[in-house]
């Protein structure tokens, strides 16, 4: 078969830093189980805005066309507000999902013994806790028309976003969460709000009505998503597969960091559906952003970057073996203590970046 083509881009902020570490690690899993991977390194975002007035040179764009996956850092949307707005619309994070039809999130949440005393819940609330959110990342207020600013008459301006979801992007998510659901607990909490948006209504029908005629092996529930938010912090080991829309997704997936300690442990994949041939278009990140509080300084943590590279090798590579290693790895690195500063209490040694990138590799 044809080797998978990997494009990495590092991005904004702290992207760069976790995602050196995050080709580190695939490169020597590349090594290790001989995988057919091709991985090349191109410029993306502000810093390659201010060398070249793109934020997405021709070069890079030529290899986003020829890439099965992206292995993605980081985009500091809010620091672009010096640009042109084409430019920006152009080299967006939305813009890129968007052209590579990535319509399935994957935010897997797992607790670690380890990390008990980090996380700012209790033990009881987190043994056991292992959910996995499918953000639908197509639709939903994020790409809905009419949308933009517009002036009113009386003179004051109003910002304008459309909430809505057609049928079929419903189903395919939908369908994308009963599947998965079946590989793991069988349990599926479809999350929107139906008793205020119509679109909302016609979420849980089409997702019910799915379910009803292909999925009745898999348990289905129906929350609201405030009353979702609450159950994350108040019974999280309920979750199994956590199906919601793209902007809930968004903030639900955030606040279940705290149940794994820390916004950088969490990775994400995001797929594309199936060519003919069945391979998937995807990008890989982490869920944290391009944290300017932190960059530059070597500091962040890696490991959301290195679990996103976990999830390439499972959902792109196929080695689902060399996956789990990766996984193991953090796991073990995390018992016996590696920590960086987001994760460390008062008095603990700190590991850089580098360090923890080194802590998980010393266990591969
Ligand atoms: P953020 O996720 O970048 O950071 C939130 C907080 O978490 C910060 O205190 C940060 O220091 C901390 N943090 C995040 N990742 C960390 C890591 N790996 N290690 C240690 N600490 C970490 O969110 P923000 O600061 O609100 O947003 C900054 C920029 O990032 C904005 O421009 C936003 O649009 C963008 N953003 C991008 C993505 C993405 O590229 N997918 C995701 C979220 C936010
Ligand atoms: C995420 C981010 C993005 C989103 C932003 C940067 C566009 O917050 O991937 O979680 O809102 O989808
Ligand atoms: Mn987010």
């Amino acid at each position: 078969p044809r080797p998978l083509h990997v494009v990495a881009l590092g991005g904004d902020g702290i992207g760069p830093e976790v995602t050196a570490q995050a080709l580190r690690v695939l490169r020597h899993m590349q090594a290790r189980h001989a995988l057919p991977l091709v991985i090349e390194e191109m410029p993306y975002g502000n810093a390659t805005w201010r060398a070249t007035g793109r934020l997405v040179p021709a070069a890079t764009d030529a290899a986003i066309g020829r890439a099965d996956a992206i292995l993605f850092g980081a985009a500091d949307s809010l620091g672009r507000s010096a640009m042109p707005a084409e430019e920006r619309a152009r080299g967006s994070l939305l813009a890129l999902r968007r052209r590579l039809n990535l319509f399935a999130n994957i935010r897997p949440v797992r607790t670690e013994r380890a990390l008990d005393e980090v996380s700012p819940f209790k033990a009881r609330t987190l043994r056991g806790v292992d959910l996995a959110f499918v953000r639908e990342l197509s639709g939903g207020i994020y790409f809905g028309e009419p949308r933009g600013i517009e002036r009113l008459e009386d003179g004051q301006r109003r910002g304008i976003n459309t909430h809505s979801y057609t049928e079929e992007q419903v189903v395919r998510a939908a369908r994308f969460a009963f599947a998965l659901a079946r590989g793991r607990r069988g349990r599926v909490t479809s999350v929107d709000k139906a008793n205020v948006m119509e679109a909302g209504a016609l979420w849980r029908q089409v997702v019910g009505a799915l379910h009803h005629d292909e999925f009745r092996d898999v348990a289905l529930d129906h929350m609201l998503a405030d009353t979702c938010a609450l159950m994350l912090n108040r019974d999280p080991q309920r979750f199994d597969v956590i199906l919601t829309d793209n902007l809930f997704g968004d903030l639900l997936s955030d606040a279940a960091a705290g149940l794994a300690g820390s916004l950088g442990l969490l990775p994400s994949a995001s797929l594309s559906p199936p060519a003919p041939d069945g391979r998937r278009r995807a990008l890989y990140e982490p869920v944290h952003g391009s944290a300017p509080d932190i960059a530059g300084k070597g500091i962040a943590n890696p490991l959301a970057a290195i679990l996103s590279a976990a999830l390439l090798l499972r959902w792109s590579a196929g080695a689902e073996a060399a996956a789990r290693e990766v996984e193991a790895a953090v796991s073990a690195a995390l018992s016996a203590g590696a920590r960086c500063a987001d994760i460390a209490l008062p008095g603990e040694a700190v590991l850089d970046t580098a360090g923890m990138g080194d802590a998980v590799l010393a266990r591969l």
